[in-house]
């Protein structure tokens, strides 16, 4: 459907359904929210928001009934809970009604984590789910090649699942909010794989930082390539254009 540019030309706008994403501000910058069923890569230096901008996709859903499973492979389900009650996220009643998971494996413990993500989905018919960090996956493994394989075939598998899914990894950088790795994900290779590839920085010290989200990669959608000014607070992290 082509859809009128302030100048009134006429573009072509992706057909694909899209999923409202629940982070203010974001679906206007990647035509409507992420594609559905798409594997999506949040990934940015410590303490960027990128649980925080998980568990707001994830309650995004539940707020209008579609079923969500949150796969924490770090930190603990109740610290998460507490942490993002702040922002009004209150998961345990969505837990009650039955439409949401909130599952804590420890990646040590498993070698294979993806029958527990695929019983996790289909026990609630999941819609939406969140696996973070995917870099936990296959930590201890030696070779890089057999590491690739796996998160290719996990990724492979959460897109056959037909659940529009987030998975996070992380980006070095140095204090002051510089990336200085050579890649997007901790793995290398997570970024290739996923549909979309969102990258949150921090940037400054003290009273003086401030955030940022750029869209780096959104297939079959046209997006922003600013680097766009994002605040955590009120009700969750919201996105002011550039
Ligand atoms: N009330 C608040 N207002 C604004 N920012 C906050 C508030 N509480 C926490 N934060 C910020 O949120 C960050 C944590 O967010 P979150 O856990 O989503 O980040 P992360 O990228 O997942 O971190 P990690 O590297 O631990 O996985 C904190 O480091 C802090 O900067
Ligand atoms: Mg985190």
């Amino acid at each position: 459907m082509p859809r009128k540019t302030d100048s009134g030309s006429k573009v072509p706008v992706s057909s694909a359904e899209r999923v409202s994403t629940g982070i203010h501000g974001l679906d206007e910058l990647i035509e409507g929210g992420f594609v559905k069923g798409a594997t999506i890569l949040i990934t940015g230096g410590t303490g960027t928001g990128k649980t925080t901008f998980c568990c707001q996709f994830i309650y995004e859903g539940l707020k209008n009934g579609e079923p969500g499973v949150y796969i924490t492979l770090e930190e603990d389900p109740e610290d998460i809970k507490e942490d993002v009650k702040r922002y009004g996220f209150e998961f345990e009643k969505y837990e009650k009604e039955g439409i949401f998971k909130f599952v804590y494996q420890n990646p040590f413990e498993v070698s294979d984590i993806a029958s527990t993500v695929v019983n996790a989905i289909n026990s609630i018919n999941a819609k939406r789910v969140v696996l973070d960090p995917i870099s936990l996956v296959g930590m201890y493994m030696k070779d890089p090649a057999v590491l690739r394989k796996r998160l290719f075939d996990i990724i492979r598998m959460l897109k056959k699942t037909g659940a529009t899914t987030i998975v996070t990894s992380e980006i070095l950088d140095n204090e002051i909010g510089e990336h200085v790795g050579g890649s997007l994900s901790r793995d290398g290779v997570s970024e290739f794989i996923a549909d979309g590839v969102i990258v949150l920085s921090i940037f400054g010290i003290g009273e003086g930082i401030s955030r940022s989200i750029i869209i780096r990669k959104m297939r079959r959608t046209k997006h922003s390539t600013d680097t766009n000014p994002m605040e955590m607070g009120g009700n969750g992290i919201t996105i002011s254009k550039q």
